[in-house]
C-alpha cells in the first residue's frame, strides 16, 4: 500500500477531536483509564501535554489534510512510551499501520508499548513496526523497540 499518511504535531485546534477519539468505546476499552473524559479536563490535559514536551509528545497523522489518528509519546527514565489511537471511521484500513511505522522510524531512543492481551490490531501492529514482546504481566503485553532493549535496562 503506499505511505500516505502524514504525521504533524498536534495543536489545541485539535482538541474536540482527541477528545471524541479518547471517548470512544474502542480507545476507552484499549486503555488503563476507562473513564469517559469530559471536555475541561480533556482541555487541561491537551494544554499541559503540549506544554512539556521533554516529557511528552503528541502527533496527529493525516490522510489528505484529514486527521485519521493520534500517536502519543510519554518519556520514561530510558525509552519513549508509545501509544496510538485511529479515529473510529478510519479504522481497519492500514493507516494505523503507516503511523506507526512512520513514527518509529523518526525516533533514535529506544521505544515501548503497552497493549493489552486480546487487542490483535495493536499486537499485530507492534510486531509489523519492529516491536518485540519483552514480557506480559496481568494481561498486558509489554513490547520494545528496537528488538535487543530490554525494559529492565
Ligand atoms: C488498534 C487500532 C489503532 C488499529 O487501527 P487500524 O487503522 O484499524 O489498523 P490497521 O488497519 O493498520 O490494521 C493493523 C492490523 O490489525 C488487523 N486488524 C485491524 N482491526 C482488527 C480487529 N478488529 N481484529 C483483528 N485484527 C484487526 C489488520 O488486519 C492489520 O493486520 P495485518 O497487518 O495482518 O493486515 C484501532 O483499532 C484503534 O484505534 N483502536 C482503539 C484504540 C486502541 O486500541 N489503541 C491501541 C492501544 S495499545
Amino acid at each position: 500500500m503506499t505511505d500516505r499518511v502524514s504525521l504533524r504535531p498536534a495543536e489545541m485546534k485539535d482538541a474536540e477531536t482527541l477528545f471524541i477519539w479518547r471517548n470512544d468505546p474502542a480507545t476507552r476499552e484499549a486503555s488503563h483509564n476507562q473513564d469517559v473524559i469530559g471536555l475541561d479536563a480533556h482541555i487541561k490535559w491537551l494544554s499541559s501535554s503540549l506544554n512539556k514536551p521533554d516529557l511528552r509528545l503528541l502527533w496527529i497523522a493525516e490522510m489528505d489534510g484529514v486527521a485519521v489518528g493520534t500517536c502519543r509519546a510519554d518519556r520514561l527514565e530510558n525509552a519513549w512510551e508509545l501509544s496510538w489511537t485511529v479515529a473510529p471511521e478510519a479504522r481497519g484500513k492500514g493507516f494505523a499501520h503507516q503511523m506507526l511505522s512512520k513514527l518509529v522510524r523518526g525516533f533514535d531512543e529506544p521505544l515501548v508499548a503497552q497493549v493489552k492481551a486480546g487487542n490483535i490490531a495493536s499486537m499485530k501492529l507492534a510486531e509489523r513496526a519492529g516491536f518485540a514482546l519483552d514480557k506480559q504481566e496481568h494481561g498486558v503485553l509489554f513490547y520494545v523497540y528496537p528488538n535487543t532493549f530490554s525494559m529492565a535496562d
